[in-house]
């Protein structure tokens, strides 16, 4: 129990370290870009919002000095050559016929809804729009406008646009900021950022002081942070009448966006796009003549046989559309590159089998097809760095004197990602590969070839902006629809997507908000960390709000892991917990193995439980692929740990370039691992950056000692156990089903009472994921809500547990622990 003092005392102290870090998150202080800021120190001065400015003469003549400054200086650049070239493109996209409408509608309603074909100006003019009508009315200097953007990236360049656009450097008039990146100065009016960076913002500022306009961009994408801040901004709208709120959104669903305001003004702004074909995969397998040539191409044979067999039991199936959809999924599941189902797996060739797909793709459309840039959609930045290697070392698409070879995701630099808006020398064909992001938020307009791989992650992972990796899974016909309209805005295009036709037909209409499909649990603390009050009061005004049991789970499970306290209030380890951006039981895992300086082992187990399973395990060499992850376990009835040394193994063998055998020899994935790798890479610099990382000299003193590495997990998967009835009774050990294996589900007696697990499953009886063996004392002191410091609620509760599962098999453990738990009650 000194221990939990222990933790108590340095969880305080990151808390009170970090009450200092935590200005770096909100807008005011923009320290990486300098200069004070008048927008954020609440003197973007707004008439209504300021009476005590308004008083004041001086500062009104300063107002108005500046404001004729700004306009002059627009003037001056509007009437240059290059000014009137950029005016005339402007003046050509579709929004610009609509221009006074838009502006009328804005002046004469608090919320207008916008929608608009992708590329037709909405999030490079609109802003822009109420910007210059704020400057020719004098107010330039006064307003304020904020447009947000689901993406870092798009925040970036489109706020580099806008200032192009407007003849300037990025900081004057037109600004970004996301998080721990940022320009913006002294006059900056226009500011795009991130919806998380606003969130942050109205943290310390609830009634977002000065604030004119807030354009909220891309809401028909329903990320949980837009409709957050929608709850958040529709409460805040009746106490600032004079605060605009403009929702725009690609495609037309706008409807449901009105309706939540009360009815809002819709408008839409009509585009136009050229024609695309579409090629499932069907054709291209014909078109291209990807075709199994010796059995030795083991994956092209997998692909093929595969689809043939799939579509043959999803024809039998017609009728039964809810198996239908399922059989579908199963059917591609070859496009996940990686051999995952039992067919797929019997034919094994790790991480190849969609992207030699990919790869004789965009080898066709170089060979065959006429000029233009290709647009392919991958799933996430893992996929596409692995991808990128592997084109890279093609003899054609790696030859940069023919292909300009791009990636395109969330987390790239800001240098890196402007080159995707180039266009390449003549005879150089650029190719894109990127994530879901080019769906709808940023625009390359050379692009006349898409390819679409079907999958999405739902929520991509990106350490500092978002919220944790999920399996990619199948993406809807309105995003397959929005991908294939990429390829026609210059002229007509050719759409390939690498699925079949009755895949398609399966995908859902669209995508189902992800307030509705994501746990709530980091969502939960995100609202305790913002003051809104009780979360399902606060959950139960959203668009289309989650089921109340759902809420309530997740609540008794944040009061259970110690991030709440009995009454929901945000305790310690909830306030360090809201400040990660990973599932709570991951944050708490890291927040552990960082205070007990093991955090190397805990950071790889942390990134394996995010990631997808690094072992292989093929339909048919299934015995020596076990054999083999049980080596990596000697005999310490833990699959994390195994993980841990199978990464340590595999880092080891990179060093002396032998990982690709390492892999093999282990059934080991390599993409998974090298995602795992640079999952660590960010878990490292997020700590470091939240001022939870004290000491890194430190950090690694006790990774060797594997007792504490499993104490560690238990921290985090707890309340996620169960007893070990050594076989027979109660919930038993098994193999997963689909592949997956445990080094526990073999073991005829395992030595510890306990196992903690990731995740159970239940598919006829119950399965345990990933799991380790822990001793009484471990989960006495690291099970549960050890920095509460609520001691008898813990001991009670451990007590509560151990009754639950009590069993003739561990009596005599029971009564033991249940004496020492009621002298420790006494004792306190
Ligand atoms: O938001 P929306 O999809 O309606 O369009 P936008 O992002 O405002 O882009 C309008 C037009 O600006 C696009 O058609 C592109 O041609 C152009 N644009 C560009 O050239 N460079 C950028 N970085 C962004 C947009
Ligand atoms: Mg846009």
């Amino acid at each position: 129990f000194g221990l939990q003092r222990e933790v108590g005392a340095r969880l305080e102290g990151y808390i009170s370290s970090k009450s200092v870090n935590e200005e770096n998150f909100s807008d005011d202080t923009s320290l990486r870009s300098g200069g004070d800021n008048s927008i954020y120190s609440g003197g973007g001065v707004h008439e209504q919002e300021e009476p005590l400015i308004r008083k004041s003469i001086v500062a009104e003549k300063i107002l108005q000095r500046k404001s004729l400054q700004i306009r002059n200086k627009q003037q001056d650049w509007q009437e240059s050559p290059e000014g009137q070239k950029m005016l005339e493109f402007r003046r050509s996209l579709p929004a610009h016929k609509e221009k006074d409408a838009l502006l009328n509608f804005i002046t004469q309603n608090q919320v207008v809804v916008v929608s608009g074909e992708t590329g037709c100006g909405k999030t490079t003019q609109l802003p822009q729009y109420i910007l210059e009508s704020e400057i020719e009315a004098g107010r330039g200097a006064a307003c304020s406008i904020i447009c947000t953007q689901p993406r870092r990236i798009s925040a970036m360049s489109v706020a580099e646009r806008v200032a192009a656009e407007r003849g300037e450097n990025l900081g004057e008039s037109v600004g970004y900021k996301v998080r721990l990146e940022g320009m913006k100065g002294r006059d900056t009016r226009l500011l795009f950022c991130t919806t998380g960076i606003l969130l942050r913002r109205l943290l310390v500022d609830r009634s977002l002081k000065g604030v004119s306009h807030v354009v909220v961009d891309e809401i028909h994408e329903r990320g949980m942070n837009e409709d957050f801040l929608l709850i958040v901004l529709k409460e805040l709208l009746p106490r600032r009448p004079e605060l605009r709120l403009i929702l725009m959104s690609a495609t037309l669903n706008a409807e449901l966006f009105s309706s939540y305001f009360g009815g809002a003004p819709m408008i839409h702004i009509p585009g136009f796009t050229y024609p695309v074909r579409s090629h499932f995969l069907e054709n291209i397998l014909e078109t291209t003549g990807y075709r199994l040539t010796s059995y030795n191409q083991i994956d092209n044979y997998g692909q093929e046989k595969m689809w043939k067999m799939q579509k043959q039991s999803l024809r039998k199936r017609k009728s039964q559309i809810a198996s239908a959809v399922e059989d579908a999924i199963e059917a591609a599941d070859f496009m996940d590159y990686g051999p995952r189902t039992r067919e797929s797996l019997s034919c094994w060739n790790p991480d190849s089998i969609g992207f030699n797909l990919i790869e004789h793709v965009l080898c066709h459309i170089i060979k065959k097809e006429r000029p233009g840039a290709v647009l392919v959609f991958m799933t996430g930045w893992d996929d596409i760095n692995s991808l990128k290697d592997q084109l890279q070392a093609h003899p054609l698409l790696g030859d940069p004197s023919r292909v300009l070879l791009l990636a395109c995701h969330g987390s790239m630099a800001s240098s890196e990602q402007r080159l995707i808006f180039d266009k390449p020398e003549d005879g150089v064909r650029k190719i894109v590969l990127a994530t879901n992001m080019a769906e709808t938020s940023i625009t390359i307009n050379d692009v006349v070839f898409v390819v679409d791989c079907g999958k999405a992650k739902e929520t991509s992972y990106d350490a500092l902006n978002n919220t944790p990796c999920l399996l990619p899974s199948w993406i809807s016909k309105a995003s397959a629809r929005q991908r294939r309209g990429r390829a026609g805005r210059v002229q007509p295009g050719e759409c390939y997507h690498l699925y079949p036709r009755c895949v398609y037909d399966a995908f859902a209409d669209y995508q189902l908000p992800e307030l509705l499909r994501t746990p709530l649990q980091s969502l939960c603390l995100q609202i305790k960390s913002l003051q809104l009050g009780s979360i399902s009061e606060f959950l139960s005004r959203a668009l289309q709000p989650p089921e109340p049991l759902s809420v309530q789970n997740a609540i008794e499970y944040l009061m259970v892991i110690g991030a709440l306290d009995a009454s929901e209030n945000l305790t310690v380890l909830g306030r360090n917990l809201s400040m990660l951006p990973v599932e709570p039981k991951l944050g708490k895992m890291l927040l552990f193995g960082a205070i007990f300086n093991c955090l190397d082992p805990i950071m790889t187990v942390v990134a394996g439980l995010s990631a997808r399973d690094p072992f292989l395990m093929p339909f048919d060499k299934k015995d020596l692929a076990e054999s083999a992850k049980t080596q990596f376990s000697s005999r310490d009835y833990s699959d994390h740990l195994a993980l841990v040394r199978a990464y340590d193994g595999w880092k080891d063998a990179e060093r002396h370039q032998s990982g690709y055998e390492y892999c093999w020899k282990n059934f080991l994935s390599a993409q998974t691992l090298k995602a795992i790798d640079s999952l660590r890479k960010q878990f490292f610099y997020l700590l470091k950056d939240t001022g939870l990382l004290d000491n890194t000299e430190i950090c690694n003193t006790w990774s060797h000692d594997e007792h504490l590495i499993r104490a560690i997990i238990c921290a985090g998967l707890f309340p996620g156990i169960c007893s070990v009835v050594n076989k027979e009774k109660s919930i038993s050990l098994k193999t997963m089903e689909d592949g997956q294996s445990s080094v526990n589900g073999q073991e005829l007696k395992i030595p510890h009472p306990w196992l903690v697990f990731n995740e159970k499953v239940k598919v006829n009886s119950v399965f345990l994921r990933d799991s380790t063996a822990v001793s009484d004392s471990v989960v006495l002191l690291f099970g549960g809500n050890v920095s509460r410091g609520d001691l008898d609620g813990h001991l009670k509760m451990l007590g509560g547990y151990l009754e639950f599962f009590m069993n003739p098999a561990l009596a005599d453990t029971y009564l033991r622990l249940k004496k020492e738990l009621e002298e420790l009650i006494q004792k306190k």
